[in-house]
């Protein structure tokens, strides 16, 4: 019997824009979802833009208005790849529309706005996805039911980071990343790792952080001569202590010249340790506690740790990050069609907001924060 279709309309058309463009037409072929994705309409900031997007990624019908994609009855799902600021009006409107809302992070541009969006799905009862897509990673799955099984004792500690180099040039011009409405380095890939501290660890407590503007000034826009003051950081140091007890700390820097993709943490306990970098992204690394065994022991993703073999039936032939974002999009469609919820929701990714919000608020006042 044929699957009932679910329309996708996606707003954006840029890098993630395509990365979900890819997981709808994908997924299908590797999961057994409830429904197949129709590649609806695509709406960017103007109709030549849009049509060019949706013939390339292969949406049936192309939008300059990203108001008509949400009201239209044939858009089951309003995926937001837009910039952040856009975020919070779009899906407050696709939430009155009744539709499933998948949503990069981060969610909002401040707390007060991801709350009210998060109460607004709420309560109108729509499936909310936001698009933590490194949660998704087997590895990382993994790494959380070693923790949840004690092998590696009670956690004592936490060290985390997300390092790139994308912004470490001063003449990389301004966008929506160094909008001070919700711009930043911690806003943009502090969020991964909050998001990542969080599933592995349960909330933090309180927070104090140290937030720096490397580069001054950044070109107006692309090619511009001229230029305009930074007013987001660059690079945040956070102390942290979570609900747990736990203490620790993390780094978001987005001017790190030498890693490219350094989503990575460290976390020791009692009995043992585990230690993860996404630009290792097939290995977790363990150690076991055996006395006179100190160091590492690699454990290679396969298809013993699920989802893997839905992609592959071998061992160490690797996942990539596009393939995370398809696994992403498995469990939206689940939930869509009134499978199991799917996380990170609206509420989780407002909690990840608060956690950034309280780390600015922290470097302004050069105090703990409780959460
Ligand atoms: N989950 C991840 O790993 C990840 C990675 C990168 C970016 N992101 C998030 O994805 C979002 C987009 O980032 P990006 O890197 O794809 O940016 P991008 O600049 O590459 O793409 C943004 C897209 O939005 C379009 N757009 C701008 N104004 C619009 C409007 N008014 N209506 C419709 N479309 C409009 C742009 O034309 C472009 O196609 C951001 O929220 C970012 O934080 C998430």
């Amino acid at each position: 019997m044929n699957k009932p279709e679910i329309g996708i309309g996606l707003v954006g058309s840029g890098f993630m824009g395509r990365c979900h463009a890819n997981a709808f037409r994908a997924v299908s072929g590797l999961f057994d979802v409830p429904g197949e994705p129709r590649l609806e309409m695509l709406a960017d900031a103007s109709d030549d833009l849009a049509a060019r997007a949706a013939q390339a990624l292969g949406f049936a019908r192309g939008t300059g208005d990203w108001q008509a994609l949400v009201a239209d009855d044939a858009v089951d799902i309003v995926a937001i790849t837009a910039p952040n600021v856009l975020h919070a009006p779009i899906a407050h409107a696709a939430i009155k529309a009744g539709k499933t809302v998948y949503c990069e992070k981060p969610l909002s541009t401040t707390a007060a706005l991801a709350l009210e969006m998060t109460e607004a799905a709420e309560a109108a009862g729509v499936v909310t996805l936001v698009g933590f897509n490194f949660l998704r990673n087997p590895m990382i799955k993994l790494a959380r039911e070693i923790i949840a099984s004690g092998d590696i004792g009670e956690v004592t500690g936490f060290r985390g980071r997300h390092a790139e180099n994308y912004m470490a040039d001063p003449d990389v011009p301004h966008s929506f990343r160094t909008d001070p409405r919700g711009g930043g380095a911690l806003a943009d890939i502090g969020s991964h790792i909050i998001s990542m501290a969080r599933y592995l660890l349960g909330p933090m407590a309180e927070v104090q952080a140290d937030c720096r503007t490397i580069h001054a000034t950044r070109p107006t826009a692309p090619g511009a001569t001229e230029r305009a003051p930074v007013e987001v950081d660059d690079m945040t140091h956070a102390l942290i202590r979570f609900e747990s007890g736990v203490s620790g700390s993390l780094e978001a820097n987005w001017a790190a010249t030498a890693r490219t993709m350094d989503l990575s943490w460290e976390i020791t306990g009692t009995k043992g340790a585990l230690a993860f970098s996404q630009e290792q992204m097939n290995e977790l690394q363990l150690w076991s506690g055996t006395a006179g065994r100190s160091g590492y022991t690699r454990i290679e993703a396969g298809p013993a740790h699920p989802p893997y073999g839905a992609f592959c039936p071998a061992p160490g032939h690797h996942l990539g990050f596009n393939d995370l974002k398809v696994i992403e999009v498995a469990e939206l469609l689940a939930a869509h069609a009134g499978g199991p919820a799917c996380t990170p929701d609206f509420r989780e990714a407002y909690e990840v907001q608060s956690t950034v919000e309280a780390m600015q608020k922290s470097n302004a006042s050069r105090g703990w924060i409780s959460l």
